[in-house]
């Protein structure tokens, strides 16, 4: 049983497997937060402390108690208008213009199994494996009932949070709040860590403590973006890499989002996270309800790097779906970097020779096939084979792929429409646009407004209608710009909604076909996308050393099974900058694999390199996709970026490492490695020397004197019986 009602005292005990999860109903119907921590007992009400505040009113219901304020107390659910001056996680504006609700406890269910939400994306789990908890709460006035759900995932250490907002009143209300989790702290000294970055510099962590005042992270870019991902770590302040109290909020949703933490006159702190509160006022009508997505929540005893290990297990087995995301995906070769606009039909069917010849198993027609798209500024909406371009139909063109034995994977963006384009000159009122004005253009597109079931359903059919017309195995499901022109409160959220029903249609239709996501690269890099891509582009940015810190900040909440990561050619289209095909190699086997460059311009010598890495990734392509990964240095301050792939039974390792700088008279360089069996002897292939699992973890490795700059180095690790 992880859920535990206590009747006499209503306090209600979530338990996983190492933590504990605690609440109260309190006398008055008050719904407070008691604990999130390590695993405990007991019942922890003690910890509320009751004083007479000035400034800090008191509900009515507590009569003369001057010591009783929502303004002091640790909540589960605050809400707007309720004497509590903090930030809040609810926001409602009644029919009669006010803003107010007061959400008493009425009612819990328990039951076996994981809830799911209605046109949303949220983790899953088998009846035997997670529980859910249901509190309704209940504003006597207005009749307004909030639903808080906690799925309780014990093994995994998850608890999941989300919030169903009922209007059983009889008038319409507009919700201009509804965050999904809200967590309270009576005491401590927290760190907020994000991940901020732009187009090509994704998700780069930046740790500031949580002061005095709001901390606010989030995105109103329609999709959940470049800028900040929405997956956020609450640390105390002295916790580390391994050690130290943390807890992460990982939003399962691809549009706007909001986080927030506040250290409040009383020193204490609240974390939140949820849907943004920014161009956003959704009505619910009479009968009707709103659904919050999901916050995946997890909280480590022992540092980040176990938080990690904790999120990379939930999304690999309760939130990526389809037969892919544990099986070895195809290693494939793009044709973006290779060939960008500029590609005939033979261009491609060369690709597929050299993918023959070299073991590649697929190659993907990205951008430019499709309406008259020989550059970024037209066609988006017209999915109809450039039948010219490719010197005959999709079906041959995909035919004479596959002669070679080489898969077939083609690029769609289905959310745009260029303005030169039939679709746009048919449809110009299906762009998102705010009446009486002109739209904002980006890269010269505009997005169709996928909140409108009529646009969708025509999309959808011309997609199909490509789909259906040859082998294909594999899409690109790109997304080149942020949402602007939101012409209703509602907007932001039913195109996301909209999305996910479009995804789910397609992906229920096509279940063979392997999506990997995309936006620009990593613009929209999250837990929902990842309900229906189990993998998408880390980010435009292919050069070697910056992605040792783009996959770094990005393994805080994200397993290498779902970060696309290729080779490409040199110097690098992004930074111009020159590394060896053996790096290059080692960073992008921290991912999916592939390959994004023309190989007819490679020597012999380095096709022969390319045999070798593909068969190096094979080799390892399990362990790396399902073993536990652990950072071993930070790539923003070391010398060395440094990973390592352990087998969950820790009868294997892969240790990759690659120097980011190049310095004379250089001495030793150590890596120390973590997650081994320290009992154990292992066999590191490349030398054939034996080492202590201790010895490995505490005093390290020492690398290869440095030959050169950016050069990179893989360790072999297996167990053995003895020294
Ligand atoms: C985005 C993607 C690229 C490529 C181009 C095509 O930028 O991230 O990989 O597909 O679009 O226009």
């Amino acid at each position: 049983m992880a859920i535990i009602f206590d009747a006499d005292r209503k306090i209600f005990t979530i338990h996983t497997k190492h933590t504990t999860y605690q609440m109260m109903a309190d006398a008055k119907g008050y719904l407070l937060h008691l604990y999130y921590g390590p695993r405990t007992k007991g019942n922890m009400d003690y910890l509320l402390c009751y004083a007479d505040h000035g400034f800090s009113g008191s509900p009515y219901a507590a009569g003369m108690d001057r010591t009783y304020s929502l303004d002091a107390l640790p909540q589960e659910y605050p809400s707007l208008g309720t004497g509590d001056y903090r930030n809040y996680a609810l926001d409602i504006v009644n029919a009669n213009g006010t803003e107010c609700c007061d959400p008493i406890f009425d009612r819990y269910k328990i039951t076996k199994g994981k809830y799911s939400l209605q046109g949303l994306p949220a983790v899953w789990a088998a009846d035997d494996e997670a529980e859910t908890l249901e509190i309704v709460l209940k504003d006597e006035v207005t009749q307004v009932e909030v639903h808080l759900l906690y799925g309780v995932l014990e093994e995994a250490d998850i608890i999941t949070r989300s919030v169903i907002i009922q209007n059983a009143g009889t008038e319409t209300i507009t919700v201009k709040k509804a965050l999904s989790a809200c967590l309270d702290f009576v005491h401590g000294d927290y760190d907020a860590i994000s991940f901020y970055g732009r187009h090509a510099m994704e998700r780069n962590p930046e740790r500031v403590p949580v002061g005095h005042g709001t901390y606010r992270i989030g995105s109103r870019r329609g999709s959940s973006s470049h800028q900040y991902n929405p997956g956020v770590i609450l640390a105390e302040r002295t916790a580390t890499e391994d050690a130290g109290n943390c807890y992460g909020m990982l939003f399962m949703y691809s549009g706007n989002f909001v986080c927030e933490a506040e250290r409040d006159q009383f020193n204490q702190t609240r974390f939140q996270m949820g849907l943004s509160d920014e161009l956003f006022a959704y009505p619910v009508k009479a009968g009707a309800e709103f659904t919050a997505p999901e916050v995946i929540m997890t909280y480590s005893d022992q540092g980040f790097s176990k938080l990690s290990r904790q999120y990379h297990n939930c999304i690999l087995n309760h939130v990526c779906k389809g037969k892919y995301v544990h099986i070895n995906r195809p290693i494939l070769i793009n044709s973006w970097e290779a060939a960008y606009f500029d590609f005939n039909g033979d261009t491609i069917v060369d690709l597929a020779k050299q993918a023959a010849e070299l073991g590649i198993d697929m190659v993907v027609m990205d951008d430019g096939w499709f309406g008259k798209r020989n550059d970024d500024n037209s066609s988006l909406g017209d999915w109809f084979v450039n039948e010219e371009k490719l010197g005959g139909t999709l079906g041959q063109l995909i035919d004479r792929v596959n002669a070679q034995g080489v898969k077939f994977g083609i690029w769609i963006e289905p959310e745009m429409v260029s303005e030169n384009s039939n679709l746009y000159r048919a449809h110009p009122d299906w762009a998102l646009t705010i009446p009486g004005r002109a739209p904002i253009r980006s890269r010269n597109q505009l997005l169709l407004d996928f909140s409108r079931k009529e646009v969708r359903e025509e999309i959808l059919k011309r997609i199909c209608a490509i789909l259906d017309q040859g082998n294909i195995e594999y899409i690109k499901w790109d997304m080149n710009r942020s949402m602007s022109d939101v012409y209703a409160g509602n907007v932001a959220y039913d195109y996301v909604l909209g999305l996910y029903d479009f995804l789910g249609k397609l992906t229920s239709r096509y279940s063979d076909i392997l999506i990997e996501g995309c936006s620009g690269g990593g613009g929209r890099f999250d837990a929902g996308m990842m309900y229906y891509t189990p993998q998408i582009w880390c980010s435009d940015n292919t050069d070697a050393i910056n992605r040792t810190r783009i996959q770094y900040g990005t393994s805080f909440f994200y397993p290498t099974a779902v970060v696309g990561s290729h080779v490409s050619a040199v110097p690098n289209h992004q930074t111009g900058r020159i590394t060896s095909l053996n790096t290059r190699g080692v960073v992008a086997m921290a991912g999916t694999f592939g390959y994004e460059m023309n190989p007819a311009l490679l020597s012999s010598e380095e096709k022969e390199e390319i045999r070798t890495q593909l068969a190096t990734y094979r080799r390892h392509q399990e362990l790396i996709r399902e073993g536990n990964y652990y950072r071993l240095s930070d790539p923003f301050q070391e010398e060395v970026a440094a990973w390592m792939s352990v087998a969950k039974d820790q009868s294997q390792a892969l240790v990759s490492v690659v120097r980011l700088s190049a310095e004379g008279n250089p001495f030793g360089t150590y890596v120390k490695l973590k997650g081994l069996d320290a009992e154990s002897f292992y066999l590191e292939e490349s030398t054939g020397n034996r080492y202590c699992g201790m010895a490995l973890m505490q005093a390290g490795i020492l690398l290869p004197m440095a030959t050169t700059e950016y050069e990179a180095y893989q360790f072999t690790l297996k167990k053995v019986q003895d020294a």
